[in-house]
């Protein structure tokens, strides 16, 4: 789809980069030339992303870092500077979820959540924001979000509240920073079945088959539709996107926003029906 040079010269540094969409988006940014920097809680699976992309003779390190704590961010940005140079970009993509009746979390829930989430996103654009100006660096940001970042979802209300915050935070600093050559971009996914939303958000098969059905396209998203969405965005290619979010969700959203989507159950016969009713002279 790209040049493989496409990030040659890049440094990307991916919050949440060992596991799931994160280190698919470190693998992939890798094969188009950029230099990786990935932060997480787990060490193991941060070392073995590592690995993975250093097999193919390329540039990767981690760090190990908690998002939720400001002095963990600074140190990480602190190592990442020294062994690899100033990221150039910085993907937001750190998050926690679960399913739960609302009424049922305590406040140390939905501070886990909105402390991951909302004050790690925040965060970690203040640090390396606030290093790029000073060393008039350019810079792109790029958040993970979800469509209900918009919608507000029921049975994930931290999430839903926190994402909300993340796409007020990209349009904001997508107006105040871009004078410093900052630009802020956001990708909201639909379905991509990873292991932690298997665990945490589809534990039960029927839940999986539930949002598949829920998308027009009838299926869940693949990891190299997300991947190089995410390519494009951050490359000099899209240097006038700034601010927006671009949806990936096979059309999933809209279909639950309209008002007729329902309507796709109906039968044949059930068309027939209301085509002579509706077409009948009053
Ligand atoms: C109710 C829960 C809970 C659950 C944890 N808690 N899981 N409450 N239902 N399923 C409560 C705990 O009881 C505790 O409160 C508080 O939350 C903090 O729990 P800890 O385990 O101590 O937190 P921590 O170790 O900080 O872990 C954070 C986490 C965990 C969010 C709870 O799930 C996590 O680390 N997640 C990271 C991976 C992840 O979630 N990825 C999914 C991203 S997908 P008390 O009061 O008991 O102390 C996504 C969008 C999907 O974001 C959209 C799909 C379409
Ligand atoms: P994931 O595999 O759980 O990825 C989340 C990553 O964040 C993990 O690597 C986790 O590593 C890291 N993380 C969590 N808490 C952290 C903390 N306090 N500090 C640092 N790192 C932390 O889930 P995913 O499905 O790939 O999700 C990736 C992004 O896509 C998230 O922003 C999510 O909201 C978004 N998204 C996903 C879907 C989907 O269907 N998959 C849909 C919509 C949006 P550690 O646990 O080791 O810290």
């Amino acid at each position: 789809m790209f040049s493989n040079d496409l990030l040659k010269g890049k440094t990307v540094l991916i919050t949440g980069g060992g596991t799931g969409i994160g280190r698919e988006m470190a693998l992939r940014f890798s094969e188009l030339g950029a230099s990786i920097c990935i932060l997480g809680r787990r060490e193991n699976v941060l070392k073995e992303t590592c690995s993975k992309i250093r097999e193919n003779k390329r540039p990767a390190f981690y760090h190990v870092c908690d998002v939720r704590s400001p002095e963990e961010i600074s140190s990480s940005l602190d190592f990442f500077i020294e062994n690899a140079g100033m990221p150039d970009i910085l993907v937001n993509n750190a998050a926690g979820n679960f399913v739960s009746p609302t009424e049922l979390l305590s406040p140390h829930a939905v501070d886990s959540v909105l402390g991951i989430v909302l004050h790690g996103t925040i965060y970690m654009t203040l640090d390396l924001g606030k290093r790029w100006i000073k060393a008039s660096h350019k810079g792109v940001v790029l958040d993970i979000v979800t469509t209900y970042s918009w919608t507000g979802s029921a049975f994930v209300v931290p999430s839903a509240a926190a994402k909300a915050g993340v796409l007020a935070l990209v349009r904001s600093l997508a107006v105040e920073w871009a004078h410093y050559g900052i630009r802020h971009v956001a990708i909201a996914p639909g379905p991509f079945p990873t292991e932690a939303t298997r665990k945490n958000l589809f534990p039960i098969p029927e839940v999986e088959e539930m949002l598949s059905e829920r998308v027009p396209l009838g299926r869940v998203g693949k990891m190299e539709e997300i991947t190089n969405l995410a390519a494009f965005l951050i490359s000099d290619g899209a240097s006038f996107i700034n601010g927006e979010v671009v949806t990936i969700d096979g059309g999933e959203w809209l279909k639950g926003a309209g008002e007729f989507s329902g309507l796709l159950a109906l039968s044949k016969e059930q068309w027939q029906t209301i085509r002579e009713i509706s077409r009948k002279k009053s």
